[in-house]
């Protein structure tokens, strides 16, 4: 069976509960690394998203203030973690549960990592009402 399907209803994919979706960026956002089943998931090859800025994904419906909390936490604390809707390249989307990292190699170079997993659903539903809300106010 294959790692990614699209719902038969909607135009929401899906991804194997045994999947991590990695990328990894630098300072600004801009895409480092992203592993096959990143790729498979957007909808892009490795070589349409190496050195695009990672709001390649972005969905409209993300509320504003989850980057700026994702941003702000990553630099400050180290980590973040979050639900987030993205959009494939076929303007399809997927919903995600996000760990993003800071990294600092020996030469104290900084990169952020971001590793995802299969939300459970009720939190899919619970951050579709919320994000709807937030964006209504900004
Ligand atoms: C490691 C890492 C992974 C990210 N992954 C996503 C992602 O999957 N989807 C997304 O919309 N933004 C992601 N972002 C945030 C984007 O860099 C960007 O802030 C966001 O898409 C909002 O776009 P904007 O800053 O142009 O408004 C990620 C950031 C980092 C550091």
């Amino acid at each position: 069976m294959s790692r990614v399907h699209k719902s038969t209803e909607t135009d929401e994919w899906f991804f194997s509960s045994d999947a991590y979706i990695l990328s990894e960026t630098d300072d600004k956002g801009i895409i480092l690394y992203a592993n096959d089943i990143f790729c498979e998931l957007a909808g892009y090859t490795i070589d349409e998203l190496i050195g695009q800025a990672h709001n390649i994904v972005r969905h409209p419906d993300m509320p504003r203030i989850a980057f700026k909390g994702l941003w702000s936490d990553v630099r400050t604390k180290g980590f973040w973690t979050g639900f987030v809707k993205n959009i494939r390249k076929d303007r399809g989307y997927y919903w995600v549960y996000a760990t993003v990292l800071k990294k600092v190699d020996t030469k104290g170079n900084v990169t952020y990592l971001s590793i995802r997993r299969v939300p459970d659903r009720s939190d899919v539903e619970a951050c579709t009402t919320l994000y709807a809300e937030l964006n209504t106010k900004s």
